[in-house]
Parts: structure tokens; C-alpha cells; sequence
């Protein structure tokens, strides 16, 4: 197919993650490789409609592809939820002759994506949060290294609870999504995870699997709680009421959202970057990189938006099993 598209704009938008700036500087020089101008959009769709605009070239991106964050920075922005801020947007993108747009980010930045592909601008989405939480992939830019920092950290937090036989409640991010405090329950072997999306709130139950877990030898009891579910700080006070035994919470918070990318979080977001340009160069609009069953694939973004996702049952109750 002809190549129509003259110059590609990148934004990345909501929450950053480690890895996007990886995908940036493949989306700029796969671009470049193909005899395209590249026009990055600053602070996501908050820096659209405010016109912060910059030219960029190879040296653009030199030296990032080991940062955390975003060159770009990012932005939650309301304006653009709205049909006005949506056609504002479009045509900011075509005054800026931006005929081609990668948008870096989450579900939320997607639904947006999806409105300036309508309005004409020809739209491709790649999966960047740490919360794994997008349904047409099984990886999403930022995850693997979140993952990391959040497990060296609460292997740190069990060394002094182990000490002080005590129990610890590390909370982990993911405000609707489990998937980190899944992960890092497997890789820490922690006693207990609490997940937004399965926990009952029966803090009975879980007091009694501590005090069960105490009685069998059990030196530290490790609770690995998604912020989804919370209330780390106080959970920990009643804990301590309960059982007797010394409880601390531990935030890990926002620390888990920065730092060097690991090798995959670099390579994935490199691949995905091309990709996306590629498709842009084939025609394509209103399509979202993901990777499924070991390969790098794209789907319709309105269809990605409408799958649906859910942790593992299997890999949960295997989680349990693991620590008894
Ligand atoms: P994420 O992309 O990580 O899911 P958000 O949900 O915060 O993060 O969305 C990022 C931005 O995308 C929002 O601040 C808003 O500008 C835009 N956005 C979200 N939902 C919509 C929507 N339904 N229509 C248009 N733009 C949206
Ligand atoms: O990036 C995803 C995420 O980390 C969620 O897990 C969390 O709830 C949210 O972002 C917090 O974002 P912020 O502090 O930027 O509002």
C-alpha cells in the first residue's frame, strides 16, 4: 500500500512507566528509517490541545532507552474527554500536518485514540502501564521492571520481619488491577495476597491463617495487598489487636512506577514502537499493539477496548498452595 502518512506525532499519556522511553526513541527513528518527520506532543493530550509541539530527530532520543519515565512527560487531562476538546485536538494535529499519531498509554488513553481516529488522524495505541491490566495483551509496557523494584523491596521488608517475627503488610500498586500484587505474591512467597479482584473482605479469615501459620512455626507472615484494596495502615493496627503479634504496613507506592527498565520492558517497548509506525506506514488506523501467544500483534482498538480481563484463577490458588 501507498505510503500516505508524511509526519507521525507521539504522545505518551496517563500513568508513565518504565519502558516508554524505549518505545519513544523506536517510534522516532523507526520514523526517521522510513522517510518520516516525527513531531512529539509534550504532556499527552493536556500538551495536545495547549500546542506543545516539538520537532524531534535521532539525536532526540539519544541516551533515554535506560531511563525511567517519559522524555515527553505525561498528563491526565478532562478537556479532551469532551467532543470540543476532541476536535480541537484533531485540528491541532492537522495545523501541525501530524497525519499519523502513536499514543503511549493506557485503556483510558485508547478511548482517546479511538476519537481522533474518528475525527481523521490516522491513530495507533501501545500498551504502556504498570498495571498490566489491558485485555487484548499479555504485556504492557513497565510491568516486568514494576514487578522487580516491588520484589527486591519486599524481599528487604521480609528480611526485618522475619528478624522480628512479625507480620507484614506490603501494599503494592494496581488501584482495579492485581496483577502486581499477584506476581510479586508468587516471587516474594507471600503467606497472603489480598487482590481487588478476589478479596472478600474477610479479615477474620485472614487473621485466623495468621495465627494458624504462627502455630506451624511460621517466623514472618508476608501480606502482599493491592492499593486497590487498601487500608494497609489500619488493616495492620487490627491485625496486631487480634493476634497479638507485632504488625507493620509498608506503602511501597510511586518508587514502584520509576527506575532503569529491565532488558524485556526495553526490548518489547523497542519492538512495539517499530511496529506501531509500521502500521501507520501500511495504512493502518485505529489499531492497538499487543503481544499474545509469543508475538507482536495489533488489534482494533474499539474490540481491545471491549475484552474483557481477569487474574488467573489457577495461578492464584497455586499461589496458596505454595506457602503452606
Ligand atoms: P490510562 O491511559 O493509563 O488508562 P487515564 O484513564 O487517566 O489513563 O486516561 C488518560 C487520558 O486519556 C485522560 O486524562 C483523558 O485525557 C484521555 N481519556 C480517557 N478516557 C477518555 C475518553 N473516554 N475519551 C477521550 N479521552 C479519554
Ligand atoms: O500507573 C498505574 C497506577 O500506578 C495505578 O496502579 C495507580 O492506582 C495509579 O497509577 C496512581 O497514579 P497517580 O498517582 O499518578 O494518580
Amino acid at each position: 500500500m501507498a505510503n500516505a502518512i508524511k509526519t507521525i506525532g507521539i504522545l505518551t499519556s496517563g500513568g508513565d512507566a518504565p519502558g516508554m522511553n524505549a518505545a519513544i526513541r523506536a517510534v522516532v527513528r523507526t520514523a526517521l528509517a522510513r522517510g518520516l518527520n516525527v513531531k512529539g506532543i509534550m504532556r499527552g493530550y493536556a500538551g495536545l490541545l495547549k500546542e506543545e509541539i516539538i520537532d524531534m530527530d535521532s539525536r532526540s532520543v539519544s541516551d533515554i532507552i535506560q531511563r525511567g519515565g517519559t522524555i515527553l512527560y505525561t498528563a491526565r487531562c478532562e478537556e479532551f474527554r469532551t467532543e470540543e476538546g476532541q476536535r480541537k485536538g484533531a485540528e491541532i494535529c492537522k495545523k501541525h500536518g501530524i497525519d499519523g499519531l502513536v499514543v503511549i498509554g493506557g485503556d483510558g488513553s485508547f478511548n482517546g485514540a479511538c476519537k481522533l481516529s474518528n475525527l481523521g488522524i490516522n491513530t495507533i495505541g501501545i500498551p504502556g502501564t504498570i498495571d498490566l491490566d489491558i485485555a487484548c495483551t499479555e504485556y504492557t509496557i513497565g510491568f516486568d521492571t514494576a514487578v522487580n523494584t516491588a520484589m527486591e523491596a519486599i524481599d528487604k521488608v521480609r528480611d526485618t520481619s522475619t528478624s522480628h517475627e512479625r507480620c507484614s503488610i506490603i501494599e503494592v500498586m494496581g488501584r482495579s488491577a492485581g496483577y502486581i500484587a499477584l506476581w510479586c505474591g508468587i516471587a516474594n512467597g507471600a503467606e497472603d495476597i489480598l487482590l481487588p479482584e478476589r478479596y472478600d473482605g474477610d479479615e477474620q479469615g485472614l487473621i485466623n491463617r495468621i495465627i494458624e501459620h504462627r502455630k506451624r512455626g511460621k517466623s514472618h507472615h508476608i501480606i502482599i495487598n493491592a492499593e486497590g484494596v487498601g487500608h494497609s495502615t489500619s488493616m495492620a493496627k487490627r491485625i496486631e489487636a487480634a493476634t497479638g503479634i507485632e504488625t507493620r504496613a509498608t506503602i511501597l507506592g510511586h518508587m514502584q512506577r520509576g527506575g532503569r527498565p529491565t532488558c524485556k520492558d526495553r526490548v518489547y517497548a523497542s519492538i512495539m514502537g517499530a511496529k506501531a509506525v509500521d502500521l501507520l506506514c501500511e495504512g493502518k488506523s485505529n489499531r492497538v499493539v499487543g503481544y499474545k501467544h509469543g508475538d507482536y500483534v495489533d488489534f482494533d482498538i474499539n474490540e481491545a477496548l471491549a475484552m474483557q480481563k481477569d487474574v488467573s484463577e489457577y495461578q492464584y490458588e497455586i499461589s496458596k498452595i505454595l506457602v503452606r
